[in-house]
């Protein structure tokens, strides 16, 4: 069964956002390039898996905005989640590494080097949003305001999350920057381009050999002929962004790469990490590069990465087959951390039910044609009716029997028709299985494999041993040996499974090249039986359905219970000092006094207040929003003021606390408060605060106040947002 050849095989699996916890929908990937690895390690290839997280681009610098952190420390705190969750699941990727590794740097600058030399390599003018009191370049998703088509007024600025629209960010009306939420202004910046109008032509001859060739899946080749079809455009590889690989070329060594320029490189970069033989993958002959990913990957996997290699003109390996699946969802819906919904990789080590239960439903619903739901229902009866009641029962019932009728020995075996005939259907399922997963149908070859354990129940339960003594020596000593070989077969799919099947077995951890052979004999002593897997009660599945099913529901999780509000210090602060901003027009900087202490906060209202107007009065300060440098002076804090438009103009008015003292509390009655060390912009924008008609601020409906009085605010109407 051995196919002991030369070639080697490179296998990868999309590299995850660093930025979130993974959902089991996203674990897909991850277990299906790690099955499919641990088959061909069965079977003696020469084989390396690479995975890693991808970590550049504005999803980690959201994050980053969010949690109030760097974009570094983002990476930093999640690349130790996402190894943890993949580490309790069981994949045993041969390189994990990142794509913000200086491995990665080196191999990017490296490659667009010498796409640049080749000619392959244009530049352009783009018209981007701009902030100019960030003075920077917004991402679209930095932008937000009211969408154009569904009038839904958080839309961001690529896409409007109530109607599904996909939008630029110029499109929307009263566009704010979300950092600070200064209207944008558009403004000229020149970026690379990589030319694949002219590398069509190579990328286009491969293409047509390889998807043929490589048997890629249907929606891969649908997808990419109706991108070659429709004809490339150059693409833009570069960003205005700080987060990400510096661009080595003169004139633009203030922007970095595209994270999808340097994400599939990452896989490159990660080999490297962790191998000093990685040119012998990545340039080799013989090696094969089989990569997993989700449908939304393809066209960057079949087109820009190809393409980038073959503008290098270095003679690196292409993608020879893509294996790529649909999605999960969670009960019919979207999986959402924020919203509690769903088995996110945390969750799932939580349950108490095994990474080997959760492997073989992964693998067994994967979604390669459509997508499929995880149901908790669904969920039990696969774990209770396939795992426990075929697979798990047929092993525990033939140990069980040998070391209770036959004291731990296997009988010997004599084989008639009836035997012979369920070894040969046995055989023939072995050799589809095979085949199955050389040619990555991995849900069909583990389908299969439940077959092979279904037959075997049906032949103990007809044989009767426990009646009939001259059948029941042939029947558990075959059964002893099918058992052995459904310890290989499921190798791939629950490996603890199977070491627990081979322990039981008392015999060493077998390969591909063992199946089908007769190897436990006459005498041969086995050890006592133990339960594989647990089956799921009903009084746990209704426990889960409530912990994960979202926050309205009983049950809550913590972190969807606190208030917004509460994650917020707010104190009274009288103002010592005001200077104007030595390198900003305006910024003014002051010196304020907490009760207690004393800092220095820089904020931009120099068009709205003359410096008398602002020394010796209590205003309101946000004390544990994280500290920003602005234009090289710290600001530790931000004054809260009301907002709204008057004439087209912005009227910005103070909060204030006239009669109550500096370092005094503010607070709401009810709500208790829990404030963070540091607290992000956007989770501050969470508690959203307005105007009364009387002057009072507003949280909820309820007054923000002191001991002392109500928060007032003079010279704006009802309703003006507070920030
Ligand atoms: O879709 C995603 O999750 C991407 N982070 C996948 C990147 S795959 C590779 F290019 F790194
Ligand atoms: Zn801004």
């Amino acid at each position: 069964m051995s196919e002991k050849t030369k070639q080697k095989i490179l296998v990868t699996s999309a590299l995850p956002y660093v930025n979130n916890v993974p959902h089991i929908g996203n674990m897909v990937c991850v277990i299906s390039a790690d099955v499919y690895t641990r088959f061909l390690r069965l079977k003696g290839v020469d084989v390396i898996s690479v995975l890693g997280t991808d970590e550049h681009g504005t999803t980690t610098e959201t994050k980053a905005i969010e949690e109030g952190i760097t974009p570094k420390e983002v990476c930093e705190k999640y690349f130790k989640i996402h190894k943890k969750i993949y580490d309790w699941f069981e994949s045993s990727f041969d390189c994990f590494g990142r794509t913000s590794s200086k491995e990665n740097l080196e191999i990017t600058q490296d490659i667009f080097k010498k796409l640049n030399k080749n000619g392959f390599i244009k530049k352009d003018i783009l018209e981007q949003a701009y902030c100019p009191k960030c003075k920077k370049f917004l991402a679209d998703r930095f932008v937000e305001g009211v969408c154009p088509k569904c009038g839904y007024k958080d839309a961001r600025g690529d896409q409007c999350e109530n109607c599904g629209a996909l939008l630029n960010a110029t499109e929307l009306v009263d566009a704010k920057c979300k950092i600070c939420g200064t209207k944008p202004i558009t403004k000229k910046s020149e970026h690379l381009f990589i030319d694949l109008p002219k590398l069509a032509p190579m990328l286009e001859k491969w293409v047509k050999e390889q998807s043929v060739k490589g048997k890629w899946s249907q929606n891969a080749k649908t997808m990419i002929d109706a991108w070659l079809r429709d004809g490339l455009k150059p693409r833009c590889i570069t960003r205005d962004l700080k987060w990400g690989i510096p661009v080595p070329l003169k004139g633009f060594e203030k922007k970095v790469f595209y994270s999808w320029f340097d994400a599939p490189i990452g896989y490159i970069g990660i080999t490297k990490e962790c191998r000093k033989d990685w040119k012998e993958w990545w340039f080799g002959k013989d090696v094969r590069l089989v990569q997993f990913m989700g449908k939304d990957n393809i066209p960057f996997h079949t087109v820009l990465f190809p393409a980038s290699l073959i503008g290098t003109k270095d003679g690196y390996i292409l993608l020879d087959r893509i294996s790529s699946n649909e999605y999960i969802n969670y009960e019919g819906g979207q999986f959402s951390k924020s919203r509690g919904l769903g088995i996110f990789g945390d969750d799932a080590v939580k349950t108490g039910i095994k990474a080997d239960a959760w492997r073989y439903y992964i693998m067994v619903n994967r979604p390669e044609k459509a997508d499929t739901d995880f149901s908790w229902e669904d969920f039990q009866s696969k774990i209770n009716n396939e795992l426990v009641a075929n697979f798990g029962n047929f092993i525990n019932r033939t140990i069980s029997f040998i070391n209770q009728f036959y004291k731990s020995e296997v009988p010997e075996a004599k084989p008639d028709k009836k035997d012979e005939k369920l070894i040969k259907e046995i055989n023939d399922d072995i050799k589809k299985i095979t085949d199955l997963l050389n040619d990555v149908q991995l849900k069909e070859a583990l389908k299969q494999i439940m077959h092979i354990s279904r037959l075997g129940n049906q032949y103990f339960q007809e044989a009767e041993p426990w009646k009939k003594k001259e059948n029941a020596d042939t029947c558990l000593a075959t059964c002893a040996n099918i058992t052995k070989d459904l310890a290989i077969l499921i190798r791939p799919y629950m490996p603890e499974t199977s070491s627990n099947i081979f322990k039981q077995l008392n015999i060493k951890e077998l390969g591909w090249k063992d199946l089908g052979k007769v190897l436990l004999r006459k005498g041969y002593k086995i050890n006592k039986p133990e339960l594989l897997f647990n089956k799921l009660e009903g009084k746990d599945v209704e426990r889960f359905k409530k912990d994960f099913g979202g926050k309205k529901v009983e049950g809550k999780r913590e972190e969807s219970v606190k208030d917004a509000f509460s994650k917020l210090d707010l104190k009274v602060a009288k103002i010592i000092s005001v200077e104007d901003h030595p390198d900003a027009d305006k910024l003014i900087v002051m010196k304020i006094d907490l009760g207690n202490e004393e800092r220095q906060i820089v904020a931009g209202i120099k068009k709205y207040y003359s410096k008398e107007e602002l020394i010796g009065r209590n205003l309101i300060v946000v004390k544990n929003l994280k500290p920003v440098n602005l234009r090289g002076k710290e600001s530790n804090g931000m004054l809260l003021a009301a907002m709204e438009k008057k004439d087209d103009e912005e009227n910005v008015k103070l909060l204030s606390a006239k009669n109550s003292s500096p370092g005094d509390d503010v607070f709401i009655e009810g709500i208790k408060k829990e404030p963070k060390k540091h607290l992000g912009y956007n989770e501050f924008r969470e508690a959203e605060m307005r105007t009364d008609a009387k002057g009072h601020v507003l949280y909820n409906g309820k007054p923000l106040k002191t001991k002392k009085q109500k928060i007032t605010v003079e010279g704006v109407k009802e309703n003006a947002i507070v920030r």
